[in-house]
């Protein structure tokens, strides 16, 4: 299968450019520029890419790579400061722009060149330098040119080198898919090779290659990651795969069985589910305190895991659902600063006895392990399934966590899931769910008064959970779900449509 590789110089679209490479059926790794060339010579791959970077590349101390790259005898395709590295490097020059480009801008192709293939003459392209290619490379044409920029876009179409100084792989670039297949597929000849049908055999191979006859451990969710992680690791290494579900008592309405349900009877997983809610729920009474909640339940998560698997007794491998963004952006996978420290990457739990970690979908972006999920025969459901904190209800619920109060926030999220699905907003929306405010308000329900509870609603759209915006929910369907949910759950009285956006709220309540 062909690969590319990524060279990614600290810009901060390297996991985009990855990702629509995939998306266009192509296998694809990212890689820190500082990579020698015995690895990129181990890695053998069929084109590379280098991505932007904050760097100035006549600046000292800026990102080099090796010149031998370029000899390699396969394409290459620069983006931003890698279509500056590659000029500079083959003996053009750059200099710094008299004005700084950034936005929508306008660039006008030649209209000859494979690159730009089916693109109109002129079209919007995302823009954001402040250095540009002064003279080109020998063996170099311009292809493409903007009001502000003479260098926008050079081929060499002999060697195949190619340099955009736009970003492909932002929406804002109105051709951005067809420029970057056109690279794929024309200039390098690439065809859709890499699906998760075909990837299927080859990661339950890789899993049986690895474990041997070792026994694997995972630890159950529900969420999607650890699903699909089990039910390929059950599909390679059939029953010496054993999974622990901790059930808090923390999930939302049916989930505990469902997860049950489809890992034991549809794919015959052996499953040990601790039934654990007494013990959280003592843990938690009379704390209100988010932070508090948060480690209480992360703590005895770990205990009711750890009494479990001594039961199980020597594992030789712990399964992590591990996937491909959390890997790069913990800083292992490129070059790019740590952005947020996974808690599935780089640490290794202590309170299991275990020789080593399988992570199987450590290469694969999230539509990959839904695909893949789709693949291994998951329902729809569970693949689809929206993000859950690990704390699950228990910091959706403000103030102390009890019985009642999640009794009521499971029926109330359940109404608010289910017209949501009727309206055909849950998968346009990035995450929704009910959550159970402290606030007890007065009511009137016929000719009684009430003192109950305030339901609040809350629904995000989001690429990647740092930042959101509420989601512009429908009047109507806000109405249905009102009227269901102080009609159909005792003792709440009111609901709330939380029109915040992270930031300054956070996603979560708690
Ligand atoms: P926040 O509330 O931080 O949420 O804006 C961003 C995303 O992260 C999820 N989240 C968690 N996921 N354990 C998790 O596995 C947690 O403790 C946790 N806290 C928040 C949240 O649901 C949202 O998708």
């Amino acid at each position: 299968m062909k690969r590319v590789l990524i060279l990614d110089f600290g810009g901060q679209y390297n996991l985009l450019v990855a990702r629509r490479v995939r998306e266009s059926g192509v296998y694809c790794e990212i890689k820190s520029y500082r990579i020698s060339m015995d690895e990129v010579r181990d890695f053998a791959p069929d084109a590379l890419i280098f991505t932007g970077g904050p760097a100035t590349v006549f600046d000292e101390g800026a990102p080099m790579v090796d010149k031998a790259l370029f000899e390699m005898g396969i394409p290459v395709l620069g983006i931003c400061y890698g279509m500056q590295l590659m000029m500079h490097l083959l003996g053009g020059a750059c200099r710094r722009a008299d004005t700084r480009e950034y936005g929508k801008t306008e660039l006008r192709q030649s209209g000859d060149s494979p690159l730009f293939a089916g693109v109109p003459e002129k079209a919007i392209y995302w823009m954001s330098h402040g250095v540009e290619v002064e003279r080109p490379a020998p063996g170099f044409r311009i292809i493409a040119s903007s009001a502000g920029c003479r260098h926008a876009a050079v081929e060499n179409a002999e060697k195949r080198l190619y340099g955009v100084q736009f970003h492909p792989e932002v929406n804002h670039t109105e051709y951005g898919r067809q420029i970057l297949e056109n690279f794929l597929y024309s200039v390098c000849g690439f065809t859709r090779e890499w699906t998760m049908a075909s990837y299927v055999e080859e990661a339950i191979a890789e899993c049986r290659a690895k474990i041997g006859s070792g026994r694997v451990l995972l630890a159950l969710s529900g969420g999607v990651d650890s699903s699909v992680a089990a039910a390929l690791l059950q599909r390679a290494v059939g029953n010496q795969l054993t999974c622990i579900f901790v059930d808090h008592g923390l999930l939302r309405k049916d989930e505990g069985d469902q997860v049950e349900e489809v890992m034991t009877r549809q794919f015959h997983v052996d499953v040990r589910r601790v039934n654990a809610k007494d013990r959280f729920l003592g843990k938690l009474a009379g704390v209100t305190e988010p932070e508090r909640k948060r480690k209480i339940i992360g703590e005895e998560f770990i205990r009711v895991f750890e009494a479990e698997a001594k039961k199980i007794g020597k594992v030789e491998f712990l399964a992590q659902g591990t996937i491909y963004p959390d890997v790069v952006e913990s800083g292992l996978g490129g070059e790019s600063t740590v952005i947020k420290s996974h808690h599935n990457v780089g640490g290794l739990p202590d309170y299991v006895d275990f020789e080593d970690i399988i992570e199987p979908l450590r290469r694969l972006f999230k539509d990959e392990v839904r695909q893949l999920g789709l693949e291994l025969g998951l329902p729809e459901a569970l693949v689809w399934r929206q993000p859950f904190p690990g704390p699950g209800l228990g910091i959706r619920i403000i103030g102390e966590v009890t019985e009642e109060k999640l009794a009521i926030l499971r029926e109330a999220d359940a109404i608010f899931r289910e017209e949501m699905a009727n309206a055909g907003l849950d998968r346009t929306a990035s995450q929704y769910f009910a959550a159970l405010t402290n606030m007890r308000s007065v009511g009137v329900m016929g000719d009684e008064r009430t003192y109950d509870y305030a339901v609040a609603l809350r629904s995000v759209q989001t690429q990647d959970f740092m930042t959101a915006t509420w989601t512009r929910l429908p009047w109507e369907l806000l109405d249905k779900v009102s009227g269901r949910i102080v009609g159909e759950v005792s003792h709440v009285n009111r609901v709330l449509y939380d029109v915040t956006s992270k930031p300054p709220a956070t996603v979560e309540l708690e």
